[in-house]
């Protein structure tokens, strides 16, 4: 067993954000970062377009980035978040570049501010366009230095610790004391007992197969903290991505960053026509959930594959100094961004919805806090404003700190039971667990995708309970793993979107169904 003080499960932004803050303030206090897989893998570790942040105050302000927000999150942005998220902006961009991230700069020495759909000025900072990873790099190097700080990679979060494993106490209220975790390389499961949790866990891009998003984005935290009893809102928000670069066999797909068409980047159909221009009057700079759903007809009319983003009409030598990862991509392709057209469809990219927080970062258990892709905060609404992911993050991560800073809490000296598995069989069912992931992601793609209906909904409930029956099944006599446990967790994350959605009776945002009511 393990005893922190702080327990973060994640190494994206978000809880390495609240890490770095709080390890450096408190210097008697320990914190245990565990985060399965290697140490920088994350959605963070992949963002390409930038931070937003009002920056210009010449042409920019918060006003105008909070008009953006609420604008694209469909009516459904809590206002108040919405405001201090963007107001706290440019505090915590400048906390990053004190901790050694590197922002681009133009020629006249200040930050080279891009701009991405539903923006109305340039405002995003970036580090070409490997922002995230740049991010994560100087994160991580800090928190190397901390000597209060044990980092844990290849440990996985099984399950929260709350008063359902306590029996010794009186159920009054729910607190969380800490998580099962699983040792990846050695099998072995122990406790970690913390008097605070931050679940820093992402998001959920591979419940679709086809995604922006690395293998880890499963959902854990927000079906962990489901089975705990946690609050969990917006889930039928799924955000599809406009522009993943056309991959034949789906699966993890490499993005072409909104900061490309922010540059000028046209999208066509086949025959060439610039069919943006007849959805929305911003083009290809309308919000993300317009783009995706307009690509959606247009290749549902059309029977084709994919769709185009034409660069040939740019500057080609700004293109590769801003782009570098992109151009070189589609150049290791045969995709020659001067001459051809780059062919992209939607994907799933992020989850607007997820745990509920309050400013804070508090969740509905007590001593559990959530931030980042995980949290459910009310800023993004029904759809989230490009380069406002980071930002929510380092907002959040800071909130906690600051909460948890002025209010101390040490849990009673509790017995916790150890992890029980006792009468497991050994695990030989890995091709089951294939299957089933293979099911999920096809049910997840042909019923729930960009435009949803009653009746598909309907039907993938029905056949997501027979996953559920085959995967519970497998769960209670298996021996425990990483990729059985992320299975079961993206079957929890698949209900959670299915029921939502057929609790959403209006369109709004990133949702559409075509038996609800027109937007
Ligand atoms: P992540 O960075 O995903 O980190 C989650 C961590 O939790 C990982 O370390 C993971 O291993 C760990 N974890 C998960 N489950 C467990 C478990 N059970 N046990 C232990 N550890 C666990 N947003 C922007 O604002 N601007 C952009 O330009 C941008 N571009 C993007 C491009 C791509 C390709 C993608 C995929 C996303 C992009 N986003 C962007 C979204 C943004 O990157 C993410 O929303 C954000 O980085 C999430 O940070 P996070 O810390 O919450 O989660
Ligand atoms: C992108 O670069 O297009 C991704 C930006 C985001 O998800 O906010």
């Amino acid at each position: 067993m393990i005893t922190t003080d702080y327990l973060v499960i994640g190494s994206g932004v978000a809880g390495l954000t609240f890490t770095v803050k709080i390890a450096e303030r408190f210097s008697n206090k320990t914190v245990t970062i565990i985060t399965k897989g290697d140490e920088d893998e994350s959605n963070t570790k992949y963002a390409q377009g930038g931070v937003a942040v009002v920056l210009n105050k010449e042409e920019d302000s918060f006003q105008k980035h909070i008009r953006d927000t609420l604008i694209a999150g469909d009516g459904l942005c809590d206002e108040a978040v919405v405001e201090m998220v963007v107001n706290e902006g440019p505090k915590r961009f400048n906390e990053l570049i004190t901790w050694g991230a590197n922002f681009d700069t133009n020629t006249a020495g200040k930050f080279d501010l891009g701009k991405e759909g539903g923006h109305s000025e340039y405002r995003v900072v970036h580090h070409k366009d490997i922002t995230g990873y740049e991010i994560e790099r100087a994160l991580l190097q800090r928190i190397h230095q901390l000597k209060n700080t044990k980092l844990l990679p290849h440990h996985f979060s099984i399950d929260l610790i709350t008063e359902h494993q306590v029996t010794s106490i009186e159920k009054k209220e729910t607190r969380c004391y800490g998580a099962y975790v699983l040792d990846e390389k050695t099998g072995t499961i122990f406790t970690v007992r913390a008097n605070n949790t931050i679940l820093a866990s992402g998001g959920i891009g591979k419940v679709y197969g086809h995604t922006t998003n690395p293998i880890i984005a499963t959902g854990d935290g927000i079906a962990m903290a489901y089975r705990a009893k946690a609050l969990i809102k917006d889930m039928e928000f799924v955000q599809f991505h406009p522009t993943v670069l056309y991959n034949k066999e789906g699966g993890s797909s490499f993005l072409i960053s909104e900061a490309v068409r922010g540059f000028g980047a046209y999208l066509r159909d086949k025959k060439g026509h610039r069919f943006m221009l007849y959805y929305d009057t911003r083009a290809e700079l309308a919000s993300r959930d317009i783009v995706s759903q307009s690509i959606d007809k247009e290749l549902k009319k059309s029977g084709d594959s994919c769709v185009f983003l034409d660069c040939t009409h740019l500057d080609i030598v700004a293109f590769q100094k801003h782009f570098p990862t992109i151009y070189q991509k589609c150049k290791s392709l045969g995709i020659d961004v001067t001459k051809d057209w780059i062919p992209v469809v939607p994907a799933s990219h992020y989850l607007c919805g997820g745990i509920v927080v309050n400013k804070y970062g508090k969740t509905t258990i007590q001593n559990l806090f959530c931030c980042g892709e995980a949290s459910r905060t009310g800023l993004h609404g029904a759809n989230r404003l490009a380069s406002n992911s980071l930002l929510e993050a380092l907002v959040y991560a800071h909130n906690i700190f600051k909460f948890l800073s002025e209010n101390n809490s040490i849990h009673l000296p509790i017995e916790i039971p150890k992890w029980n598995d006792e009468g497991i069989l050994l695990n030989e069912e890995i091709t089951v667990i294939e299957n089933s992931l293979k099911e999920l992601q096809i049910l997840m793609r042909d019923y729930v995708g960009i435009v949803r209906s009653n009746t598909r909904l309907k039907i993938a409930k029905k056949k997501l309970d027979i996953i559920y029956n085959k995967v519970e099944k497998l769960y209670k006599t298996s021996k425990i793993t990483t990729v059985l446990c992320e299975l079961r967790n993206m079957v929890t994350i698949a209900y959670l979107i299915i029921n939502q959605s057929l609790e959403r009776k209006e369109n709004k945002g990133g949702y559409f169904n075509i038996d609800n009511s027109a937007k």
